[in-house]
């Protein structure tokens, strides 16, 4: 980075603007004020590094079923890079969307767009591992194309925390328990990894929820009323509902009964 970033506003501009993915995974200093909230005009796409624009039409990754086959783990792998680069991004773009959010939860924010350079590098790791890098394969937009649904603080972590990432908490454990079948336990650790710190990010999500929806609401009724469509409670789960990861982050029954509902 630049030596003009010096505060949260400016780092999260400098990730959008960024080119290169070092720029896009450039650390953060804890200590950054956070004090210039000005409203600034968003891109309407991030600029991304050569290779990394998204294609016209999306990306589509090979089901789980390919993994044992190392030409579609590396596709899944890059699928996944690209996932969490997406969440990089809206992460960026939620402190530069909502400057008015309390402190906290723009803290919070901060250290969740961490959380996903960390899982990015480690799926450029793997990828390195199967002999190919970042660009290798096209990618969509599909989560910043989502933005427009997220346009509240409220709604950021509705669908943001609480459909794609708790969606995350399933693929990541179906994907651990195939890599490791496919005899590649490296893979493995990476994706429990990624699992075990979104489930602080779906945390993160019903915690902000409790606090910006009207108290008289139940959390899952606020959390459906919040998405826009397509969002959906069946985009919230994978293909095998993993209910106990739920229940010990305090998840209500009536949240799980709804997602139990939703089978995809
Ligand atoms: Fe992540
Ligand atoms: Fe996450």
């Amino acid at each position: 980075l630049t030596g003009q970033v010096d505060d949260l506003r400016a780092y999260a501009l400098q990730l959008l603007e960024a080119t290169t993915l070092e720029g896009k995974l450039a650390a953060a200093r804890g200590d950054w004020p956070d004090a210039d909230r000005r409203v600034v005009r968003l891109p309407d796409r991030p600029a991304r590094p050569p290779g990394l624009e998204p294609a016209e039409g999306g990306a589509k990754l090979p089901p789980l079923e390919g993994l044992p086959d190392p030409a579609q783990r590396a596709r899944l792998l890059h699928g996944w890079f690209n996932h969490e680069l997406q969440a990089v991004e809206l992460f960026a773009w939620a402190l530069l969307s909502f400057p008015d959010a309390p402190d906290a939860f723009r803290r919070g924010l901060l250290t969740l767009l961490e959380d996903e350079q960390r899982h990015a590098r480690l799926y450029v790791q793997r990828l390195a591992a199967h002999g190919h890098a970042p660009g290798d394969f096209p990618v969509s937009a599909y989560l910043w194309n989502k933005r427009g649904l997220m346009d509240t603080p409220l709604r950021f972590v509705a669908a943001m925390c609480l459909t794609f990432e708790n969606a995350n908490l399933d693929h990541t454990l179906d994907a651990a328990t195939a890599a490791r079948d496919a005899g590649d336990p490296e893979t493995a650790e990476v994706l429990e990894r990624v699992h075990a710190e979104e489930l602080t990010h779906v945390a993160f999500g019903l915690r902000w929820l409790e606090r910006f929806k009207d108290d008289d609401t139940p959390m899952v009724d606020a959390w459906q009323e919040a998405l826009g469509w397509p969002l959906r409670p069946a985009l919230a789960r994978g293909p095998v509902l993993h209910v106990d990861c739920r229940r010990r982050l305090g998840m209500s029954e009536a949240f799980v009964d709804v997602l139990q509902e939703a089978a995809r």
